[in-house]
This record gives structure tokens, sequence and C-alpha cells, in this order.
């Protein structure tokens, strides 16, 4: 049997979640019967033309949640007990739930109305790329280079300090996180971004993202007004939402935030990306940082400064963070090691002004206790041992010569280009001209002949709504691209785009 699944590869919603969401949407309305036999996933993997993993992923998530049931050696059918019977929706959730009929709706209420209220709200944010296995060559933004994953000495680093561990394997630690790596990364962060601070005032997380619900669960109530850049990195706006503020972007021009346009309010927090902003690449120039500083200091806002990518600064001197400018405490500043040694780490750091130190350290700690021992432990030797450093010296080589290759190409095939964020970082920009298609047009074309390119949406960011600035700009990771692939995958977009 078929079912009928339209699948949107320009969606920012991974393939996977588009078909588990389309299947739980047709269960909910009735249109997939209580206790009906699903097609097989090879049979929906044809149909559909995507991989078989994915459908198994989609299905595995609609059986974990009780959308289906399987029989083994029989097959996947409708659970007859459907998860909403469990569930009374909110208005606002059934909101986000997207194309769901008011019939629909109306019956989920129904049958859900005795039951305690979703209180989570959510937009989804995805940055597992459903499509790199897929693709020949992918200009993936903000991935490092798997071949330069420093294997050997992470190997012989997880070796030594498991043979040494003692009780360390089997007792909790401090919250926030071991303080030998907090004290390497004070020490690291003074040369490279000029930011004095003591260990005490570090918190290890798992990566910015777990940094963005700290500091929201310490500063966010409900309705607090909070700065974004427009566009802006998802997974920060949807995360301050998700905990009631009330976002304010603020466009970003070609020198980054705009910072004559910051409201004059009291607001809660301002989020932003000086260093290389994301997605489009300025760098804050020191005028508008110094500003940035002053507005927080008149409205008593926290800057919450996102270092995602700044080990990679290509041209012009690196321009100290500006937290390290920051001499009242006014700013939050979160770095991640996702960027300079691999995202699957899940490690970052937040720098917080004193009197944050304590309530953030009670809300990691209530969120997970800690990050894993072994973890920080590898990467307190990896760092103090100096092997960091010059892992980072010969990274900044490879993507820059990467970044080069890139514009050379682009330049080759496609002429006088505009091109932003050349100036550090793992990613840039091609504002398209007008004479080629949308950028998620061509995404989609590069996407039929094996090539990742990535418009705003697809690559994380998100633009308030008005497509300003997701029409014509398009993503272009190089950092996990070889200069081989990058010439190769230019090529092929030229010839397919004239
Ligand atoms: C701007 C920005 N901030 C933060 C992150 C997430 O970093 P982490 O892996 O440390 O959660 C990303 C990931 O791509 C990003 O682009």
């Amino acid at each position: 049997m078929q079912i009928s699944i339209n699948l949107n590869p320009d969606s920012k919603q991974s393939l996977q979640s588009q078909v588990f969401e389309s299947i739980r949407e047709q269960i909910l309305s009735g249109r997939l019967k209580s206790g009906m036999l699903m097609p097989s996933t090879r049979m929906l993997n044809e149909q559909l033309g995507v991989s078989r993993n994915t459908i198994i992923l989609a299905y595995d998530r609609l059986i974990a949640e009780g959308y289906l049931y399987s029989k083994e050696t029989v097959g996947t059918f409708v659970n007859p007990n459907l998860p909403e019977d469990s569930l009374m929706l909110m208005e606002d959730t059934l909101k986000y739930l997207g194309d769901l009929s008011e019939n629909t709706i109306q019956k989920i209420n129904k049958n859900t109305s005795k039951r305690h209220p979703v209180a989570f709200q959510g937009r989804v944010q995805d940055l597992f790329n459903p499509f790199h296995d897929q693709l020949e060559i992918d200009f993936w933004v903000g991935r490092p280079d798997p071949e330069s994953f420093p294997i050997n000495i992470w190997r012989q680093l997880t070796l030594k300090k498991l043979s040494h561990s003692g009780s360390s394997m089997t007792e909790y630690h401090d919250a926030a996180g071991i303080f030998e790596l907090r004290k390497a990364i004070a020490e690291h962060l003074r040369p490279a971004r000029g930011i004095d601070c003591d260990p005490e005032q570090i918190i290890i997380v798992n990566g910015i993202q777990e940094g963005l619900n700290v500091v929201a669960r310490v500063l966010i109530k409900q309705d607090t007004l909070a700065v974004m850049e427009c566009p802006c990195y998802q997974g920060a706006a949807y995360t301050l939402e998700s905990y009631g503020a009330k976002l304010i972007p603020v466009p970003v021009d070609k020198e980054g935030l705009n910072v004559k346009k910051l409201p004059d309010k009291k607001i809660g927090l301002a989020y932003v990306t000086p260093s290389h902003q994301y997605p489009l690449g300025a760098t804050l120039p020191l005028e508008r940082r110094v500003r940035l500083l002053d507005w927080a200091r008149e409205t008593g806002a926290y800057i919450v400064e996102d270092d995602y990518d700044s080990d990679f600064r290509h041209q012009g001197s690196p321009l100290t963070a500006v937290a390290g400018q920051d001499k009242n405490g006014y700013v939050i500043y979160m770095g991640t090691f996702s960027k300079s040694i691999g995202a699957a780490l899940r490690l970052g750091y937040i720098v917080l002004p004193t009197e944050l130190v304590g309530p953030a350290r009670t809300a990691k700690a209530l969120m997970d206790n800690g990050h894993s021992w072994l973890d920080q432990a590898v990467l307190t030797e990896f760092i103090t041992s100096g092997a960091y450093v010059k892992h980072l010296r010969r990274i900044r080589r490879k993507y820059l010569n990467r970044r080069d290759s890139l514009v050379k190409a682009l330049q080759k095939y496609f002429g006088n280009i505009k091109l932003s964020g050349l100036e550090g970082g793992m990613h840039l920009v091609w504002h398209m001209p007008d004479s080629l298609p949308e950028s998620k047009e061509v995404q989609k074309i590069a996407q039929d002949i094996g090539v990742g390119v990535y418009s705003l949406p697809a690559a994380a960011a998100h633009d308030f709504g008005k497509k300003r600035y997701s029409k014509r700009n398009l993503l272009f990771g190089y950092s996990s691209t070889s200069k081989e692939q990058i010439v190769d995958g230019i090529s092929r977009l030229a010839k397919e785009l004239k």
C-alpha cells in the first residue's frame, strides 16, 4: 500500500522530521486508521526517494512516541492508543503543529481534555544534516575538518586519564566543571580573546546550546525582552523564546549589528555574534562594540556574546572579544569546542559576571549535574600540554587555504561576485544577483547534482519572517571540504546554473 507524504527538500525541517510529522498528522486526523498496517520502510523509501535510514528513524520515533507499534516479523501498525489521548494540547502548541485542520484540533481537544496540559512550546531546530550522506560535496556550515580531528592524541589522553581515574569515574563532580579545565580555559582566553577572568567565573556546558539554556533559565521570565540580531542563529532565538522571552529583532548590515537601531527601553539581554555574525559573517567594528557596551550600561541589559568560531581569523588583526572590553560586568561570554575540535564532543563554556555565577551553577546542576568527567579531563590536558594551540595553528592554515580556494573558484565561475564573511570563521556568504534563482531554489538545484549549499533557514538561521535576508543569500561552509571538492563543487554548480 502507499500513503501520501509530500516532502519539501527546502524546508528547514529534516526529511526525517517531515516524514514523522506527516504520518503523525495523518494518524491524528484519522486518515491513517487505528490498527492499520503501515508500508514497510523499504517501500516507503522507494516511494519517496529518500534514504531508508530516514524512514527507519522516522518510524522509530513514531514508535517511541506511541503513534505506531511494531509486531516482530509481521509489520508496523497504527497504535489504537494514541499519545494525544493522554495529552491536552494547548492552543499555542497546536499552532506549531502547522496544517492541522480546525476539525482535527477540536477532535484532539475533545479526546484529551482530561489530562494535564503539555507546557513546553518550542520551534524545531535541527543542526543534524540529513542530506549530508547523500551529497558528494557538502558545503555544510560550521563543521570542523574530520581528518584534522586529533585522534591519536585524544586516544592516548583518554587511555591515560582512564588508567589513573581512581574514583573520578564513579563520583559526581562540581556541576560547574572540573576546576583544572576552567583554569586552563581562563588561561587560554587571556591571550586568545583578551578576556581576563577568574576560573570561578567559568561554567563548563554541553556546548553553547546548553549555555543558552543556562543563561535563559537565569535571566528570562515570561515577556522578558531579548534583542536578537536579524537574521540570527535559530538555536539562540528559539531557546530564548521557549523560556518566554519576547524577541526584538535588530537589523544586521554589512558591518554586523546596527547598533543605532538598538531599542531605548528596559531589555533583559541582547544576543550577539560580534566576531563573525551568524549567518552573514560580518565582524563588528570597534566603534559599534563600544556603543553596544554603552547601550548595555544605559539600559541594564546583559550582552550574551556567542563567540562560536572566533578561533579562525583569516585577515586583519584579531579583535578582542566584547567581553574583554567590558569593564562593568555586562557581558556573558560563550565559547565552544564544537568548531575548533568537534561538534560531537559537546563541550563549551560560559564566562559570567560574578553575580550570575551562583544562579548559573545552580541552573546547570539542575539541568544535568555537570559534564562527563572523562571528556573534561582529556580536554584539560589537551589544552595544558600545548596540543590545542598547535592543533588550532594547523587547522587555521588549512581553513584559510580552503577559504581562498572557494573564493577563487566562485570568482572563476561566476565573475565579480558579492561575498561576505571572509575575514574569519568557517563559512562565507554569497549575495546572489537577481539573474539567478532564489537561494532555496539554488539549494535544490545543487542538491540534485550532489552538492550541498545552503539558504539561511536550511543553515539554522532565522530571518524574523520577512525573507529580506533569506532570498538571495547562500551559505558555503568550507572547513570540511577539500580543495579538490571545493573546485569540483563550484564548477558543477556553475554548469547547472548557466
Ligand atoms: C552561531 C552559533 N552558535 C552556537 C552554535 C552551537 O554550538 P554548540 O555546538 O557549542 O552548541 C552554533 C552551531 O552551529 C552556531 O552556529
